[in-house]
């Protein structure tokens, strides 16, 4: 619900979308407030002051994915169609997956985790063919 509104604005000023990974949002905390909803990433910072809901609710979303604390207060058309002045990008892909199947902070080191065991496996694969040939 309210996703469709802002399909359209999937690019930036000079034509190219800008894509941003889960750790570089998470710098923008505080005062230089990013947010993401629906995977798409706004800078909030100059709303801040603005926001009807108040600052410190955004402020406690900031740096993350706000998109159920966003739909569960029920914002109105108005208040979908405002996000498209604070669009800066898109969350990247392979993490916009990894949220939606682990939506929590965790999945920033879990797919290094899980990586790093894949490696790991086919190194050992390898090290016993290469013993037994
Ligand atoms: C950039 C993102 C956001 C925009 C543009 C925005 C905009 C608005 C607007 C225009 C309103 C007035 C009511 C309406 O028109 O729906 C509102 C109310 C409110 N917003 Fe947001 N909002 C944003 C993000 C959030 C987030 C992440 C939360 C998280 C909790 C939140 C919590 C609230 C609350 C609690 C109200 C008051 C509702 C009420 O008094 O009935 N907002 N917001």
């Amino acid at each position: 619900m309210g996703e469709e509104i802002n399909d359209n604005i999937n690019n930036t000023n000079d034509g190219h979308v800008k894509y941003y990974t889960l750790e570089e949002i998470k710098t923008h905390k505080s005062t230089d407030a990013w947010l993401i909803i629906h995977d798409k990433e706004y800078n909030i910072t100059s709303f801040l002051e603005e926001h009807p809901g108040g600052e410190e609710v955004l402020v406690e979303q900031a740096g993350a994915d706000a998109t159920e604390s966003f739909e569960d207060v029920g914002h109105s058309t108005d208040a979908r169609e405002m996000l498209i002045q604070y669009y800066i990008g898109e969350l990247q892909m392979v993490q916009r997956f990894a949220l939606s199947v682990f939506p929590s902070s965790w999945t920033t080191w879990l797919i290094p985790a899980i990586a790093a065991v894949v490696v790991g496996i086919m190194y050992r694969y390898y090290m016993l063919e290469r013993k037994s040939s």
